[in-house]
């Protein structure tokens, strides 16, 4: 634990599993670190570099653990070196295939899930992966610091930590939607509750949405109706949930939650939108899609909750239904790899290609390729078909927020319209200005495809700027600063 005496300990800690740099070892031997970007390292960046500020994340891939060997790091990140299996079964085993899959509820339920004791291995590692987090944290942060935990990955850290420092103030942030009671459910009883109790442990849990954060209010006292002594809203309207506290028998404990919605951060996007890279990237794409046609974009990594495979079979569907758009209209789809030590995963972008495959053989002519398919990641890329989208498509069977539906609006050079799913988090704040699908609806979704290509321009343009206000109510810097600002009290 650090001591009141040691002046350099962090008093701003974050926690997540994927940290802000990335290592390679290349042939040589050398180590070659990767920067990556994203709202937590733009949120963490407004507290400024003298802020002392920490950020603990996890070693995950065999470069990132001969850094750790190496003691090669960056100032401001400690990377644990959690031994790889238990890495792997818990980030693969339960991160991704169980608690992703509970708040994204993208269970085939007849067959899965299946709770066997080889789930039970796997959660043990979970909990030790957890346990490892909670103690570093222990170990580093200054009296009475404050802790920010991300994501699904450590559900258990703030209990743990709390064990631990009782004297930090802790939140923890969900990036993700949360499940409602009826599927969190499905969970076994004692890791429900391990679930809701781990985060309990904050003083402050935060949601992208008011949707995510009712739908934890409401599993969090059926989860743990012992301990959950009132959850919902406080008389003075704050979501709260109490609890029987670890201070003692009797103690009473309040966690408060609370919604934060991430937004674009319009200054870098427009400044990194217009450098020459993404220019040379404009001038291939038009090449590719043809001049004077329509452009459909979306942008995704490909998770299973995006449902790209949905988005091509309604533009198969327009094609079907009104063929006066063939020739005139081509589907631009980044679809980036992630996730792929997963077979699921795997499978659905093999699925991916083969129906954009299957629709350019069907439709395609020498002069017009109807789907532009590209599957390897490419920042610049992706800001050069914002810039030209006519169309955006977010149709995710569920998402926290999709920061793609807010990005595209900042970007697009005349205005875009936004077909956005009603599950997406960010419908929440832009539905009233785009065009609303059910992500299941092949037929409403390419319905909505031609309304969304025939909306007239003064109303596209219209819609695209409030749109594009709406997206950067809340940039990156001001939604962490107001996290922050919160725990401090
Ligand atoms: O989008 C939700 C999210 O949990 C982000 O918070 C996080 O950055 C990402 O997904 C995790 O993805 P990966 O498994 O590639 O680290």
């Amino acid at each position: 634990m650090a001591t009141t005496s040691d002046s350099a300990a962090p008093t701003v800690l974050v926690a997540s599993n994927r940290g802000p740099v990335s290592y390679q070892v290349h042939e040589d031997g050398s180590l070659h670190a990767k920067r990556g970007g994203g709202g937590l390292v733009s949120g963490l960046s407004a507290i400024g570099p003298d802020a002392g500020a920490l950020w603990v994340c996890s070693a995950l891939g065999d470069g990132d653990r001969e850094a750790v060997r190496r003691g090669v790091g960056e100032p401001g990140v400690r990377m644990l070196d959690i031994p790889a299996d238990v890495h792997s079964d818990a980030y693969n085993g339960i991160a991704n295939s169980v608690l992703w899959f509970v708040h994204h509820m993208l269970y085939q339920t007849p067959l899965e899930p299946v709770f066997d004791t080889g789930f039970r291995r796997r959660w043990a590692s979970y909990e030790e992966y957890n346990r490892a987090f909670a103690a570093a944290l222990a170990e580093e942060a200054a009296d009475g610091a404050v802790v920010i935990v991300q994501d699904y990955h450590l559900c258990l850290v703030p209990g743990m930590l709390r064990e631990l420092r009782p004297d930090l103030r802790i939140g923890h942030f969900s990036h993700t939607p949360w499940a409602p009671p009826e599927y969190f459910r499905m969970l076994p009883d004692d890791v429900r509750a391990r679930l809701v109790r781990g985060m309990l442990g904050a003083d402050r849990l935060g949601f992208l949405t008011r949707r995510w954060a009712d739908a934890f209010v409401r599993c969090a006292g059926e989860a743990d109706p012992e301990g959950v002594a009132f959850a919902g809203a406080a008389e003075d309207g704050r979501l709260v949930v109490r609890h029987s506290a670890d201070e003692g028998p009797g103690a009473v404990r309040e966690t408060v939650v609370g919604v934060h919605g991430l937004g674009a951060d319009a200054d870098f996007l427009r400044e990194r939108a217009h450098r020459a890279d993404v220019g040379e990237r404009m001038a291939v794409l038009r090449e590719e899609i043809g001049a004077g046609r329509r452009t459909i974009v979306r942008v995704d990594r490909t998770e299973l909750s995006k449902n790209i495979v949905r988005g091509l079979l309604a533009y198969r569907q327009l094609l079907d239904d009104r063929p006066e758009w063939r020739e005139r209209v081509v589907h631009v789809a980044f679809a980036y790899p992630s996730r792929q030590d997963l077979a699921v995963y795997r499978e659905y972008t093999a699925e991916v290609r083969r129906l954009a495959d299957e629709i350019n053989e069907r439709y395609g002519t020498p002069g017009w390729t109807p789907v532009l398919l590209h599957v390897e990641d490419d920042f610049a890329r992706s800001l050069a078909a914002y810039r030209l989208a006519d169309v955006a498509l977010v149709n995710p069977i569920r998402d926290g927020m999709n920061l793609v539906a807010k990005e595209v609006p900042v970007v697009s050079d005349e205005g875009c319209v936004l077909v956005l799913s009603r599950e997406a988090g960010a419908f929440e704040e832009l539905g009233e200005d785009a065009v609303a699908v059910n992500p299941y609806d092949v037929v409403g979704t390419a319905r909505a495809l031609h309304e969304a290509l025939t909306l007239p321009a003064g109303e596209r343009a219209e819609r695209s700027k409030r749109l594009a206000a709406t997206a950067t109510a809340l940039p990156p810097a001001k939604w962490f600063l107001d996290q922050l600002h919160a725990l401090q009290g």
